[in-house]
């Protein structure tokens, strides 16, 4: 089969588009044909980059930490996957064996794309109990992306922050991938108000576009004044931010409300920000990190996306064999969602 292989690391060049023997179901896994695998900021671009030292990546290494595509060939012991079905994949698996049903993940782990072969390629063999079939009503590249970021999102949101209807949610980077959904979580999925913020008006008008009540340009305006004003001065109760922008996140965290909750998963902008001690504790505010999903959720996540209530935002579909396009893309900063390749085109 096709695949993009990284040998060594370095720049976007180091992506190499070669033949590579076609991986053979295991014990428990099942082997996807992929139409999909997302691009991402940190997990690909940095992992490639060699800036990721401590996520122990495996060279020579098919990257990719998520896929969608149709399982083509199930391995010993599988029984609940067949030929023929429509299937997404991501996040942290066994790197040997895994028990069919259940998250039974006894012995080592490590993500695809990071410790294993990633969806960086024409097929993957992945553990049946990580993936997921897929609702009819989505495609195979919004499947990817709702695979990489909607579960995160609603983690945050549903069980760390705990934000309920009617409460006040301030988003972060309006119009980035954890920010797009978040929103869309938080208003469609949560019932919550929805305050987003962003670092332009394009990304500002984003954010409304994805259905904000209100949201905020932090370049041009104070955000905390803003947000204060919008609140009639009591302040949000959940700050959602996977940023960590040093000169932004300070103004931010001095809108959160009285027994308010900031949570995170992210900081690509930090990662070292100052913030108000006297306000944490005046505020009686609980800052909660936690990155990854928890498995449960990635069926609602899914039938929330199939009814339409959280939409991927995808910029561009770039067959494999520009992988090294879209990491520049990426890179850029230019991007306005995501780039997906798709090993089919
Ligand atoms: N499954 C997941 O999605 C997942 C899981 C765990 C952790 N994470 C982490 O969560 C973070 C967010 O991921 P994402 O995919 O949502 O990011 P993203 O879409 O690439 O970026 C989000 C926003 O960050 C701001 N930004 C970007 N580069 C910046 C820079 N150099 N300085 C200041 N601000 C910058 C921009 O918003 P403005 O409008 O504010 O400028 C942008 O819209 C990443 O660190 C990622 O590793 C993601």
């Amino acid at each position: 089969m096709k695949a993009t292989v990284i040998h060594r690391f370095g720049p976007p060049e180091v992506l190499s588009y070669e033949d590579v023997p076609d991986p053979q179901p295991r014990d428990g896994e099942i082997r996807i044909r992929i139409h999909a695998a997302t691009v991402n900021r940190v997990l690909d671009v940095s992992v490639r980059a060699g800036n990721e030292g401590h996520r122990a990546p495996v060279l020579p290494l098919i990257p990719g930490v998520d896929c969608a595509g149709i399982v083509d060939a199930v391995g010993p012991g599988v029984r609940n996957w067949r030929k023929g079905m429509r299937v997404a994949a991501a996040g942290v698996m066994p790197l040997d064996v895994c028990a069919e049903d259940g998250n039974d993940y006894s012995g080592p782990t490590g993500m695809m794309g990071i410790k294993r072969p990633g969806g960086f390629a024409e097929m993957v063999a992945v553990p049946a109990c990580a993936a997921i079939e897929l609702p009819d009503a989505l495609d195979f590249h919004h499947a990817a992306v709702v695979m990489r970021h909607v579960p995160t999102a609603w983690n945050l949101l549903f069980n760390v922050a705990e934000l309920k209807a009617g409460e006040t949610v301030l988003i972060m980077g309006a119009s980035g991938n954890l920010g797009s959904i978040g929103i869309q979580i938080a208003k469609n999925v949560i019932g919550a108000r929805v305050i987003a913020a962003a670092g332009s008006d394009e990304r500002v008008q984003a954010g409304l576009a994805l259905g904000a009540d209100h949201a905020v340009n932090y370049s041009t305006h104070d955000l905390t004044a803003e947000v204060l004003a919008l609140t009639g001065g009591k302040g949000v109760n959940v700050l959602y931010d996977n940023i960590a922008n040093p000169k932004v996140l300070p103004k931010a965290f001095l809108t959160v409300g009285f027994g308010g909750r900031v949570v995170t998963a992210g900081a690509h902008a930090g990662p070292n920000v100052t913030i108000d001690f006297a306000h944490l504790y005046h505020k009686q505010i609980t800052i909660k990190g936690r990155p990854g999903y928890h498995p449960p959720d990635v069926p609602k996540c899914f039938a929330a996306a199939a009814e339409g209530k959280v939409k991927a935002q995808i910029e561009r579909i770039l067959p494999l064999s520009r992988a090294a396009e879209a990491h520049r893309l990426v890179e850029s900063g230019e991007s306005k969602g995501k780039i997906v390749l798709d090993p089919t085109l």
